[in-house]
């Protein structure tokens, strides 16, 4: 898995572009969220350096330090600082601090340690804090037959789905949970239409 990431991020391009995701882009804007902020599977960096060029404090983590040297490039680029750690989540500094916001933007992890990692994620928002998804739904594998070059998980044990989300995430308030059809055009890997899962939850508990 490592290793396919870090091949992913040895090229020269950015996989998914050096623009934010636009869910995210727009959910910052219209909750006026401010802070710290998390970014799990953050790759290459592009929304965590749009985050930090919003005047929001910055920290991510992956599995992949060429992700990790691309997002750090980017953001001495855009003359913005990053806290970006590589390595398991639940081994990682950043697990000492607490979070307004996490944005977590197609952080696809493994079947057997995502809801352990959500729940963790969820912990550490701080009360009042939010958490905004955007992630493949089970049902875009129907959208990869019909385009192979949709993009996204292979397997339908890392993709999500609206009862997953209820479930791993039971002390935010639903904001925004829908599954949605939208055309993605983001990078090379991100390019066609796809079925997704939009989360946005406010911490009440
Ligand atoms: C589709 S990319 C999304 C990158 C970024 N969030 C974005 O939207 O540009 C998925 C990312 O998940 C990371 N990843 C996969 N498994 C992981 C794990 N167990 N821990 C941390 N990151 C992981 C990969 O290295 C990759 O950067």
């Amino acid at each position: 898995m490592k290793e396919m990431w870090d091949n992913r991020y040895a090229e020269n391009e950015y996989a998914y572009g050096t623009e934010p995701n636009l869910f995210f882009k727009e959910s910052l804007k219209k909750y006026k969220l401010e802070g710290k902020i998390l970014f799990p599977a953050e790759g290459e960096g592009r929304n965590a350096v749009y985050a930090a060029k919003k005047g929001l404090k910055a920290y991510a983590f992956d599995i992949s330090i060429k992700g990790k040297n691309k997002a750090l490039k980017l953001a001495k680029k855009e003359n913005v600082d990053l806290n970006y750690e590589v390595g398991d989540f639940l081994n990682l500094n950043l697990l000492n601090e607490k979070f307004d916001v996490a944005a977590l933007i197609f952080a696809h992890f493994p079947p057997n340690i995502l809801n352990k990692y959500h729940t963790k994620i969820a912990e550490l928002i701080k009360p009042n804090g939010f958490i905004i998804l955007e992630g493949f739904s089970t049902n875009h594998l129907e959208l990869q037959k019909e385009n192979t070059n949709a993009g996204g998980p292979k397997n339908i044990d890392f993709l999500f789905s609206i009862d997953m989300i209820k479930n791993d995430f039971p002390d935010f308030e639903i904001l925004l949970l829908e599954e949605k059809e939208v055309v993605l055009d983001e990078g090379k890997y991100h390019k066609a239409k796809s079925k997704v899962i939009r989360f946005i939850g406010k911490k009440i508990r």
